[in-house]
């Protein structure tokens, strides 16, 4: 996906004034390097057409987003305060918030320690912005673009029995944290339940191929799968 050269050229620009660092510290921002840069981002987040929630909330057409508006994702009650009181993400905020997640809103849970290279900032956020201006998110027309799988739609029309859920949650647990901890576990607290039941197919049907998985979930039942993402998306992360 590229934008149109001029486009990329203006916000270099633009990211250089804002990101924090002065015009004399920086190099253009180089978006090959800010592509490679968001694989520290790409466990939690998609981005792109089609872009789904996951650990955290899908960033397609991010800049000009009200922090904490996307619909269906389980945000912190700091985030989406800092929505409430009129945070939009832009260029500025954004460099902020990538420099130290913690600080620039307390009490939010993105486990990113943050990207302390100003240059580094400059160059992701050039990326994302230009994939942002080709992929708007806020156009409320992305969830008929973004069909849900067969299954899922299924799954998500029973209704799922959280207290089951819970008990059949013990045999997740003891990888995937109730803490939301990962160490290298995705964390599976409060995700949404079109992603979690999306995901369980994905292992049933080997378009994932992780094997720990596969074999946890081969022989659940609809009503099973059901039950247990009623039951991790009502989980409130820490
Ligand atoms: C370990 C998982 C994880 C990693 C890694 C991560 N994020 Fe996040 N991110 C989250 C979660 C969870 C939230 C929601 C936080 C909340 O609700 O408090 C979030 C929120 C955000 C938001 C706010 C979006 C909104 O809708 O308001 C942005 C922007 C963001 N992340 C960008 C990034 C970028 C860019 C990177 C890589 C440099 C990154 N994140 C790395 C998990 C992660
Ligand atoms: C032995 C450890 C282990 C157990 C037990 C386990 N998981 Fe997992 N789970 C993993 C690992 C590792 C991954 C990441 C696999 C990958 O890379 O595809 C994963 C991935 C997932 C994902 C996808 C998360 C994402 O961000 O895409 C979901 C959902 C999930 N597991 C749910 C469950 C449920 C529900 C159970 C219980 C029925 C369970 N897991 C039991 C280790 C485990």
């Amino acid at each position: 996906m590229k934008a149109p050269a001029t486009a990329v050229i203006t916000l270099s620009v633009l990211l250089v004034s804002l990101a924090g660092v002065s015009a004399a510290e920086t190099q253009k921002a180089d978006l090959e390097q800010g592509k490679k840069l968001f694989n520290a981002c790409k466990g939690c987040h998609e981005i792109g057409t089609g872009a789904r929630n996951k650990v955290g909330p899908h960033l397609d057409g991010v800049f000009g987003r009200t922090a904490g508006s996307i619909k269906g994702f389980k945000y912190s009650s700091a985030m989406k305060d800092a929505g409430k009181n009129g945070l939009i993400w832009d260029e500025k905020n954004l460099g902020e918030y990538l420099e130290k997640p913690r600080d620039f809103i307390t009490g939010n849970r993105m486990s990113f320690r943050g990207m302390v290279k100003p240059q580094d900032r400059v160059n992701l956020l050039a990326w994302l912005a230009s994939i942002s201006k080709t992929a708007p998110a806020n156009d409320p027309n992305t969830a008929q673009k973004n069909p849900i799988p067969g299954f899922t739609a299924a799954v998500l029309k029973l209704d799922g029995d959280r207290e089951y859920g819970e008990y059949l949650s013990g045999e997740c647990v003891t990888c995937h944290q109730v803490s939301g901890h990962a160490d290298g576990i995705p964390s599976i607290v409060g995700i949404p339940k079109e992603y979690f039941i999306t995901s369980l197919f994905e292992y049933k049907s080997n378009i994932r191929s992780n094997d720990v998985m596969k074999l946890r979930v081969e022989n659940l039942t609809n009503e099973e799968v059901a039950a247990l993402a009623a039951y991790f998306s009502s989980l409130d992360p820490k």
